[in-house]
């Protein structure tokens, strides 16, 4: 089966607007747990190809995604070829005309580059996507920061350090990094943080007494939980080889650069919590919402701290990293046949 006829994907549908100079493609990787969830993305990829294989790509994480959160739904993704003459909002609605197509299997919101101002030209064509209404799900970022704390706590009590004494090193301060920041200076945590845009670090500083910290220090500082809430890609497997934490449990998505960056922390001994066990806050919110009409309680983000005991238990009893293990539970909560592949 050829790299961009992935086997394991329900729908693949690749649709134009020549008018408008448009074309994207939207995935429904998995329906089995409920409806697919999976926001848009724009990005100037080299080609259909590589468009093809992020977009199947990022579908399959959120089914795992979904299936960890415990939440009634499946994976998908929508991206946008993006080109200097794109018609941007022809663009989207050429996406919002086709989720609509796929009437409720697919439900979809923001991912990179995608804004509130794109999704409601979505919502022109489409009732299946998540807007920043007054009445919908709540505040994602917040609920993103309230599922990492949780997790970060997990960890915690795992390498057995209390709240108080922990000393957290936070890359990247935007809504979810600040959220964090907040929760964690509550419980009496010490802070080290670093943002590109020196006026967020600084609000950091003031706010919560956070040590600054240059970028050179970000991946130097010792400290016991790293928290990447930057953008993915952080750590590499040169990083990962020197990284002086205890643990890495952050918002950003694909944390690791290389498939080689998890097992090069797991054999130091580092406890890297994954991304998309930590981060599904946001979607425990919009998927709740989209699947019931009614905002996510608590209780279902605290899930996300007893999913990361689980996780973490079962890396230290088999001796393999968390991700490999959250990968296994997600796929056999689907319904796929073997591994963690
Ligand atoms: P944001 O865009 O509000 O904040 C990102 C921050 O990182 C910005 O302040 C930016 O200046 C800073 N930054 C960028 N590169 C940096 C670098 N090399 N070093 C230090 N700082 C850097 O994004 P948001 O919403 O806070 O999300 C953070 C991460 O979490 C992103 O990777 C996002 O994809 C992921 N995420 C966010 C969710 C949400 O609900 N907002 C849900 C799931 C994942």
């Amino acid at each position: 089966m050829s790299d961009c006829l992935p086997e394991d994907c329900e729908r693949l549908l690749l649709v134009r607007d020549r008018a408008a100079r448009a074309t994207a493609i939207v995935v429904v990787h998995d329906t089995r747990l409920g409806p697919a969830h999976g926001g848009i993305r724009r990005w100037a990829y080299a080609g259909p190809d590589e468009a093809m294989r992020d977009v199947v790509a990022l579908a399959r994480a959120m089914t795992y995604k979904c299936a960890l959160a415990g939440v009634a739904a499946g994976g998908g993704k929508a991206v946008i070829l993006d080109h200097p003459e794109l018609d941007r909002a022809a663009a989207y609605r050429l996406v919002g005309r086709t989720v609509e197509q796929l009437g409720g299997i697919f439900f979809t919101g923001p991912d990179v580059n995608t804004t509130a101002a794109d999704l409601r030209t979505v919502a022109e064509a489409t009732r299946f996507v998540a807007t920043d209404a007054p009445d919908g799900p709540g505040d994602l970022a917040a609920a993103t920061a309230d599922g990492v704390l949780y997790a970060t706590l997990a960890l915690a009590e795992f390498l057995a350090i209390a709240p108080a004494d922990l000393r957290v090193v936070v890359q990247g301060l935007g809504a979810v990094g600040v959220g964090l920041c907040a929760r964690l200076a509550e419980r009496g945590a010490r802070l080290f943080v670093h943002d590109i845009l020196p006026e967020r670090t600084a609000t950091v500083v003031a706010e919560f007494g956070a040590e600054p910290l240059a970028a050179e220090q970000v991946f130097a500082t010792p400290c016991d939980v790293f928290a990447p809430c930057a953008l993915g890609g952080a750590l590499t497997a040169d990083v990962a080889a020197s990284l002086p934490a205890r643990g890495v449990c952050g918002a950003a998505n694909n944390i690791f650069a290389d498939e080689r960056a998890a097992a090069v922390l797991h054999d130091r001994g580092v406890v890297a919590v994954p991304d998309f066990l930590a981060n599904a806050g946001a979607l425990i919110l919009g998927a709740t919402w989209n699947l019931t009409g009614r905002r996510a309680g608590p209780e279902q983000l605290l899930r996300i701290g007893e999913t990361t005991r689980e996780i973490l238990r079962r890396s230290a009893t088999e001796d393999r990293p968390p991700v490999e293990i959250a990968l296994a539970v997600a796929r056999e909560r689907v319904g796929f046949g073997g591994g963690a592949s």
